[in-house]
């Protein structure tokens, strides 16, 4: 194993002092937890904040409560790509994954076919901010509004970003973040729910108040991974962890049997500061994405508005061929460029079947081409520089414009199906 410096993909490490506040959390019980409630509430404006161990745990929570409201609804639709922790969710939760296809340049639902998608089953739509890229919040719920279907909004990529001035998980029915490795904001793992909708509020509360604490045991396995996570997510450091494979960093997996419980008070006394770390975070990664939307072909930044704020800056590559290159090659130079979920929701071994016969055409071409740049505080001047002159070629080739472009799109072929 060779040690060299070498970027993470994405990086909210922790403190010394956090993790002193993570021990004194330990310690004083429910009262932290109470605090970044209080915190939560009245940043986001909203009237309620529920924490649990992941953000696929708050999906399945929210997911839950909201089938207690509509019995009858089976089906949440959601982007065909997205990360793979969200069909997990609906899956324990009893419920069906409906897709719709994505559009490639903004990485969104596509406006036309999600229209088509929504039924009389459908429980739920779940637009996802992918990236910290905003999803076209007014389309999407006046358009559930009418059908009378929930919006869920997932900002688990997306904690601090606005949209028209609105929180970002704020804006749908209820709303999650993910308090997880490599988020906006992370102490290793944690999901939150906010709504402001009395009576889904109400259905949470019921979902929420028989889930356990996480025991003694598992809160101090926490507590190393949060610190471990803040050593080695150093450049110095990090080829390390990096380089073992039993760890699966950066792997997307799907498992629909992960843990739904409560948040630690240590994981509250880990975020104590998540506030300035938020907002610092988020104004290093606007700065660096500045500078490298002056040096990159700005028509192959997917999703392209200066007021993302982008948790990393997602690219196209021309093909897949170039991309995996790409991503070899700066995987020998460290660079913390690296490809996203590896399929469309549709070619997930363990679903597959349930879609037989149906394609994504945009979500495949994403999955295709799609790398992500790292824009966090470790990224310096030459690592920007030699990213640019990784990437260089593609404004060369003459094929700006079509970054985004599915060369076969069937609306009946894209359309939703069930699991
Ligand atoms: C878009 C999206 N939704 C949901 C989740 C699930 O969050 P967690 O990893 O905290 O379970 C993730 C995590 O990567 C995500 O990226």
């Amino acid at each position: 194993m060779r040690i060299r410096r070498t970027l993470s993909p994405t990086a909210s490490p922790l403190c010394p002092a956090d993790l002193w506040r993570g021990l004194k959390g330990f310690l004083a019980g429910e009262k932290y937890l109470r605090r970044l409630e209080e915190e939560i509430t009245e940043y986001f404006g909203v009237r309620r904040a529920w924490f649990t161990s992941s953000g696929k745990a708050a999906l399945y929570v929210i997911l839950r409560a909201l089938r207690s409201l509509k019995p009858d609804r089976t089906q949440v639709l959601i982007p065909a790509y997205t990360c793979f922790s969200v069909p997990s969710a609906i899956v324990r939760a009893g419920l069906e994954v409906a897709l719709c296809d994505v559009d490639a340049s903004s990485l969104d639902f596509d406006e036309a076919l999600l229209q088509k998608s929504i039924n009389e089953k459908t429980l739920c739509v779940v637009p996802n901010h992918l990236f910290g890229i905003p999803s076209a919040m007014g389309g999407i719920m006046e358009l559930c509004r009418d059908r009378d279907v929930f919006v869920v909004e997932d900002a688990a990529q997306a904690m601090g970003g606005r949209c028209d001035g609105r929180p970002l998980g704020t804006i749908g029915d209820v709303g999650f973040f993910s308090l997880g490795r490599g988020k906006p904001v992370s102490c290793g793992s944690g999901g939150i729910i906010v709504t402001t909708s009395d009576v889904i509020a109400g259905a949470i509360e019921r979902e929420f108040s028989p889930l356990p604490f996480p025991g003694g045991a598992s809160q101090v396995g926490e507590y190393l991974k949060a610190a471990a996570m803040s050593l080695f997510i150093h450049p110095l450091l990090y080829s390390l962890p990096a380089a073992l494979p039993f760890l699966h960093l950066g792997r997307t997996v799907f498992d629909s049997r992960f843990p739904v419980m409560r948040f630690s008070s240590m994981q509250a006394g880990l975020c104590m500061t998540w506030r300035r770390r938020l907002e610092t975070a988020m104004s290093v990664r606007r700065r660096q994405a500045a500078m490298l939307r002056r040096t990159l072909d700005a028509a192959r930044i997917a999703g392209d508005r200066s007021s993302a704020s982008y948790l990393r800056l997602p690219f196209m590559t021309e093909s897949r061929e170039r991309r995996q290159m790409i991503c070899s090659t700066a995987k020998k130079r460290g660079l913390g460029i690296t490809g996203m979920y590896p399929s469309p929701i549709n070619e997930i071994p363990r679903i597959a079947h349930r879609f037989a016969g149906l394609t994504f055409p945009a979500a495949r071409l994403v999955a295709d081409r799609l790398i992500t740049l790292p824009l966090h505080r470790y990224v310096r001047d030459r690592d920007r520089d030699e990213m640019a002159r990784l990437l260089e070629p593609l404004q060369c080739a003459g094929v700006q414009g079509r970054a985004f472009s599915v060369g076969m799109t069937s609306p009946g072929m894209a359309g939703r199906e069930r699991v």
